[in-house]
């Protein structure tokens, strides 16, 4: 019996090994390679090709092609690409490993070249586990709900960073270290972003700490992912305003159409690509909470053109690739703009007749907008041309080319990007004041003479107490009747309202965040949500926009009030947990009561 055995040992081992053999040369063979269209538009798409491990062990470093008709590849990101029809694209070495159960994805943008939109099959020899070709999906044009498919799946983790054995934290589909000396929230340990194990065990079912990162057995202590009820806990810590559960997974899935988020990058201080605590964090919130967002400055005039007929696309592409990339959508903000510090100095100095000015001015819209042309989902053409019922003289472009200026950006801007929404932006027109009345008679002379134009953008840097819901609903049904869209484009809401009868400083303010701050703000968020869910049909919402993921990074510390005192006014913490307007934005998206 005991040679038998251990020759059967023996050749189960030679088996074992041979196979392991087998597997250095031709690799595993287990993976399914799906190759994904996440944006469909007339000229071109942008898909993914996202590799799953369904094997037993571990992959490590991969490398896939396919071929198209007449379709090519103009960029791609997070692989690195070679060839020209074929494509070859081979992983970036720190998304090179892929446990059993997880996934690696990456992007492109392709450009159909008077072809369809072709889904080729993909082979390499990870891929051939599924009988050497690809299954392909579609999800064109389903941005808002595709990822929360996506990541409801275990299978779909995707790594931040490469993945190592012991406990980590899935969170929300992307795996991250779990904190050792952090309490709570997000930590930075080892050079790195970290997550606290009861922040982490606090998300729904399947998310939660999983061992050697691979299966997710999430000790869940939070209440149902489903949006059944908004009973939410919240509690404040030390460090950080009142952060907490929500009663959903995630905004951008509640709705279909864009919840956004203004967001810093490039050169910015608190760039979301940072790698450090900061950096991190914003990632983790927009690419859970988000479907959209807009560059806080990056997209401005100086920023992009600095120099005539020299742009600098680079710090934007950067976040344009990465939003597309994460399935995010982008908003532009904005082509034109008065104000000072963001003209570029060339445009300052400009002299020229009329017709100079429209000249460079369309060489501007044109420019930017012909660049982004299909990745972004809308523009700020003109933004804050009005002051009450008349024009911003102070804007340089009015005293050069005077209300024409507008027209000629809308006009550049359709030509260069047929296919982007083309948005009015203006603060202050919540309330109906003059300056609302006076972009409404632009607007009704635009549509009867055929100026492109989309939607109007509110602003929205509104008070706890000011402007009245009534008015806003006034104002946002007054734009649907023109059959325009409606875009909150930069809402945050401090808890103090300097212009208020009772606020003085430093006597009489708000000056920390209690529950009772929080419950207004709460309520308030929902409110303004609400009284847009009811105001405007679907087909004309242009989504809501929140300008800042958290709250000590909010432009109105330093804008608006004495001493920049903090004014918590966003839907995040410092330690990037959900405050209670975040569940206050959630309640109304879900069409629950404000309370
Ligand atoms: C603000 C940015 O948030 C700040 O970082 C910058 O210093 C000034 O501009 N209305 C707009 C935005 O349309 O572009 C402004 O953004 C906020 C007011």
């Amino acid at each position: 019996m005991l040679p038998i055995r251990i020759r059967s040992l023996a050749s189960s081992l030679m088996l074992g090994l041979g196979l392991a053999m087998g597997s250095v040369g031709a690799l595993a063979q287990t993976a399914d390679c799906n190759y994904i269209i996440s944006n469909d538009w007339n000229s071109g798409l942008t898909g993914a090709i996202q590799i799953t491990n369904t094997g037993s062990s571990s992959i490590d470093g991969w490398s896939v092609s396919w071929e198209y008709d007449a379709n090519r590849v103009t960029n791609a990101w997070n692989t690195q690409l070679s060839g020209d029809n074929p494509y070859t694209a081979t992983d970036m070495g720190w998304n090179g490993t892929i446990q059993p159960g997880q996934s690696v994805e990456f992007g492109f943008q392709v450009n159909k070249n008077g072809g369809g939109s072709e889904v080729p099959e993909v082979t390499g020899d990870v891929c051939s586990g599924s009988g050497g070709s690809s299954s392909a999906s579609s999800q064109a044009s389903s941005q808002l709900s595709s990822s929360s498919e996506a990541s409801s799946e275990s299978s779909s983790i995707s790594s931040s960073a490469p993945v190592t054995g012991g406990s980590q934290c899935n969170w929300y589909g992307t795996l991250y270290p779990l904190c050792e000396n952090t309490e709570s929230g997000w930590g930075w340990e080892n050079n790195e972003s970290c997550i606290a194990p009861s922040t982490c065990s606090s998300q729904p079912d399947p998310y939660g700490i999983v061992e050697g990162g691979a299966s997710s057995s999430a000790s869940s202590q939070s209440s149902s992912s489903a949006p059944a009820s908004s009973s939410s806990s919240f509690s404040s810590s030390s460090s950080s305003s009142a952060g907490g559960d929500l009663t959903f997974e995630s905004l951008r899935n509640l709705v279909d159409f864009p919840i956004g988020v203004a967001v810093p990058a490039g050169n910015e201080t608190n760039s979301i690509f940072d790698n450090d605590y900061e950096g991190n964090g914003q990632r983790g919130v927009i690419t859970q909470h988000f479907g959209q967002v807009t560059a806080g400055n990056i997209m401005k005039m100086s920023y992009l053109h600095n120099e005539r007929g020299n742009f600098t696309f680079g710090n934007a592409d950067e976040l344009v690739d990465w939003a597309i990339s994460n399935n995010v959508g982008v908003h532009g903000h904005a082509l034109v703009w008065h104000s000072d510090y963001q003209v570029p100095n060339w445009m300052q100095n400009f002299q020229g007749t009329e017709e100079e000015w429209v000249e460079a001015l369309r060489e501007h819209v044109s420019g930017v907008a012909s660049h982004f042309a299909g990745r972004v989902d809308s523009w700020d053409v003109v933004n804050e041309a009005f002051v009450d019922d008349g024009y911003r003289t102070d804007s340089i472009f009015y005293q050069n080319m005077g209300e024409r200026y507008i027209e000629e950006a809308f006009i550049a801007a359709r030509d260069a990007d047929p296919d982007a929404d083309l948005y009015y932006n203006d603060f202050s027109m919540e309330n109906g004041q003059p300056k609302f009345d006076r972009a409404m008679t632009m607007a009704e002379d635009f549509l009867q003479r055929g100026v492109p134009i989309d939607g109007i953008g509110f602003q929205f840097h509104v008070f706890i107490d000011w402007p009245s819901t009534t008015s806003m609903r006034e104002v946002f049904s007054r734009v649907v009747d023109l059959g325009l869209k409606v875009k909150i484009t930069e809402l945050d809401i401090p808890v103090n309202n300097p212009y208020g009868n009772d606020y003085s400083y430093p006597d009489n303010y708000i000056a920390e965040y209690t529950d009772d701050a929080a419950q207004r703000q709460k309520v308030r968020f929902c409110q303004i949500v609400e009284a847009y869910l009811a105001e405007v049909p679907p087909a004309q919402r242009g989504g809501v926009t929140v300008w800042g993921v958290f709250d000590s990074d909010s432009w109105l510390i330093e804008q608006t009030f004495d001493n920049n005192h903090d004014e918590w006014p966003l839907l995040f913490n410092d330690d990037f947990e959900p405050k209670p307007p975040a569940q206050g934005v959630g309640d109304a998206l879900m069409g629950m009561p404000c309370q």
